[in-house]
């Protein structure tokens, strides 16, 4: 169930029963933890093929090497180590739905067989003789800015307008303050069921900290806190140190020091969780040296939230 009362999660959930029970091709774009994969189930469930389960493959955590044969099989033989033939996911996919997590991770080479997948509804086993005909619907998921990755040269813009036939795009919960509440009691009602605790709610302070905080892991890390918290909590009510966040004034005097600080830990601990703790992506993106973006984690007790 999607759970929100902004207007955006209200476009969406509409969004959603227009499309789920068609084939269209669907791009679903949003930073991490937004619900990309949640909505992809969603569909899934209320779509004409729910019958067979859905069929993930996360580009970007699968090794470029193995990706091809993960994603279209190959024949025995075909290359060194291929002893048996093997099914790749969009042939498991058949019938089905696959979805293609983090497409934007995807080498160009491939993205041109996506689209082939797409337009001519057939792939290639690696060492295939003969092309297989697939009967899969497609949803692509991303949370790098694919617009950005085609002006780089990393994505292909014919793939990326018959990818994005219909897409959603879910903002950040920092950017949709409406959520948080109703999302944070929503999570608190199932952590205490899955606990057998009893927090009837979060103090004042808690809120406003959680309105304040830029959730860079978004609803994933709403999740996380309010399961740490609700283990951790031993009040009637949840506050913002069962939470483990801070309530940051800005009327309140700080030193320059102390924003620089602040700045560098926020900047890196976001940079991380977009790189999934990915250490070379990190410091390519912060343009620092992996030696120096393990200092900077040491320097700030930077820990992985989930
Ligand atoms: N609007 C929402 N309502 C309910 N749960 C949500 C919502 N958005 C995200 N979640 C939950 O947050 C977690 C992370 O979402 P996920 O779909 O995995 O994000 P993404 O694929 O964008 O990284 C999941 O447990 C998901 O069910
Ligand atoms: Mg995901």
């Amino acid at each position: 169930e999607l759970i929100g009362k902004s207007k955006v999660i209200d476009e969406i959930r509409k969004t959603i029963s227009k499309i789920a029970r068609t084939d269209t091709t669907l791009l679903i774009t949003g930073e991490t933890g937004t619900g990309k994969e949640l909505i992809t189930k969603i569909i899934h469930q209320e779509s004409t093929r729910s019958k067979r389960p859905p069929v993930v493959v996360s580009c970007g955590a699968i090794p470029h090497n193995l990706l091809e044969s993960e994603l279209f099989g190959h024949e025995k033989g075909s290359f060194t180590g291929a002893y048996k033939q093997h099914k790749g996911k969009f042939e498991i996919a058949q019938g089905g739905i696959i979805f293609l997590d983090e497409i934007g991770d995807l080498p160009l080479h491939l993205q041109v067989k996506i689209l082939r997948a797409i337009e001519q509804k057939e792939i290639d086993r690696i060492g295939g003789k003969t092309p297989i005909h697939i009967d899969v619907r497609i949803i692509a998921a991303s949370n790098k800015n694919l617009e950005d990755e085609i002006k780089q040269g990393n994505f292909r813009k014919d793939l990326f307008y018959r990818l994005s036939v219909t897409t959603i795009y879910i903002p950040p919960l920092r950017e949709r303050p409406e959520d948080i509440e109703v999302l944070s009691k929503y999570f608190l009602g199932q952590t205490n069921r899955s606990y057998q605790r009893k927090f009837i709610g979060f103090t004042k302070t808690a809120m406003e900290a959680m309105m304040h905080h830029p959730w860079p892991g978004n609803v994933r890390e709403l999740i996380h806190r309010i399961e740490r918290a609700v283990i951790m909590g031993t009040g009637q009510q949840l506050n913002e140190n069962d939470l483990g966040l801070v309530l940051i004034k800005a009327e309140e005097p700080t030193t320059l020091k102390e924003l620089k600080e602040n700045l560098e830990k926020e900047s890196t601990t976001q940079a991380l969780m977009r790189n999934y703790w990915n250490i070379t992506h990190t410091s390519k993106e912060l343009g620092i040296t992996p030696k120096t973006l393990r200092a900077l984690i040491k320097r700030y007790s930077i820990t992985k939230t989930y």
